[in-house]
């Protein structure tokens, strides 16, 4: 049956980056029997400018019938000042929530060929295979109350809430103990329990629910640890599950161990196994326009999409495989440039990944 995909360029570089994706995806269709239809929707600024909401009624519409969605980025400058409630932020994260996509898995691989461009030592990062499980649709980012406010004597103050029930710590905590079931079976929960009640109960849940994965081995670490030993000694970690603000924080740096924030892509499940496919960098305005983004990280969100959300795990593969090859090959976007190497454009870099399908 034909799998529906909703396409969500968004802002930014998102529009150059999705279109090498879709090349791709496109290759898939003609050349290797994959059966999806592509519909198109706008999020963020985009939707913000054609429709006044950075999450408008028609993409929600689109978004509740689609197997899994495509995004590239939201964000930029001249979306700054407008209310918080339509900045383009708002969009993805009101999409996220509308969808319930709770777990959020962020992978930092090396690929062996890239080591070089890590701005750690080459034998620090060789090698290096994390997953990072973030829960996406709680934590401080969605807890009531929040607000800025002025007080009696006139002064500003502002504040939003940590809070975390027990049922969405159970939830992904299960999703993170399962996905380390087929890794090494190594997860590390990173937390605040040494400050935060919020982070007591998340630590309290955690070790409750390992009950009933007894050969997966648990640790916890305080956050600010986390963030010391993932660039100290990254390859100690396995799985690692987290809140939302925290793995927000941990998954940059962790991108950055790989050489390059543009090579990391992204996937938010709901329940259901229904999904939303992304890059983990940003819109990058700055760069906009430029045709010199890399589109690696987006290419393998569709992989990642085929494996998690449309039950092709061999075109994932093939998707993974193109990519190391033009690797391989040389293939450099300007961020993972090192001397020696060949540079690409964004479509030049999208076309050698189509090149190495077909091959
Ligand atoms: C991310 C981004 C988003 C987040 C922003 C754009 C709202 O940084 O996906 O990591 O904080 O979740
Ligand atoms: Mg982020």
């Amino acid at each position: 049956m034909t799998q529906k995909i909703l396409v969500l360029p968004g802002d930014g570089i998102g529009k150059e980056i999705v279109a090498e994706a879709i090349k791709v995806i496109d290759v898939l269709s003609a050349d290797f029997g994959l059966d999806v239809e592509l519909e198109y929707a706008d999020i963020g600024g985009a939707a913000y400018d054609a429709s006044g909401h950075p999450y408008p009624e028609d993409t929600k519409k689109k978004a509740a019938t689609a197997d899994a969605i495509l995004l590239g980025a939201v964000g930029g400058y001249q979306y700054e000042d407008l209310p918080r409630e339509l900045r383009p932020e708002r969009g993805l994260l009101a999409i996220r929530e509308d969808l319930d996509l709770f777990s959020n898995l962020r992978p930092a691989i090396l690929n062996e060929t890239l080591a070089d461009a890590s701005s750690l030592r080459p034998e620090v990062v060789a090698g290096l295979d994390i997953m990072i499980v973030r829960e996406l649709t709680g934590g401080i980012y969605f807890g009531q109350p929040r607000a800025i406010e002025t007080n009696e004597s006139g002064e500003r103050f502002a504040y939003n809430t940590m809070v975390y029930k027990e049922s969405e710590i159970e939830r992904i905590a299960h999703s993170a103990f399962k996905i380390a079931m087929q890794r090494g079976k190594r997860l590390c929960s990173v937390d605040k329990a040494n400050v935060l009640e919020v982070s007591e109960l998340w630590r309290e849940v955690v070790i409750r629910v390992s009950a009933e994965y007894p050969e997966v081995e648990l640790s916890h670490m305080y956050v600010d640890n986390a963030a010391m030993q993932l660039v100290k000694e990254p390859k100690q970690f396995d799985v690692i599950v987290t809140g939302n603000l925290f793995g927000d924080i941990l998954s940059d740096a962790a991108a950055m161990l790989t050489g390059s924030i543009g090579m990391l892509p992204s996937a938010s499940l709901n329940a259901s196994g229904m999904g939303m496919y992304e890059p983990i960098h940003g819109s990058a305005p700055d760069i906009e326009g430029q045709n010199i983004a890399n589109p690696l990280a987006t290419i393998m969100s569709v992989s990642m999409m085929l494996r998690y959300s449309l039950d092709n795990a061999a075109l994932a593969q093939k998707i993974d495989d193109a990519v190391n090859k033009v690797l391989e090959q040389g293939y450099r976007t300007a961020d993972i440039y090192v001397d020696g190497m060949k540079q690409v454009t964004t479509t030049e870099m999208g076309d050698a990944v189509v090149a190495a399908l077909k091959a």
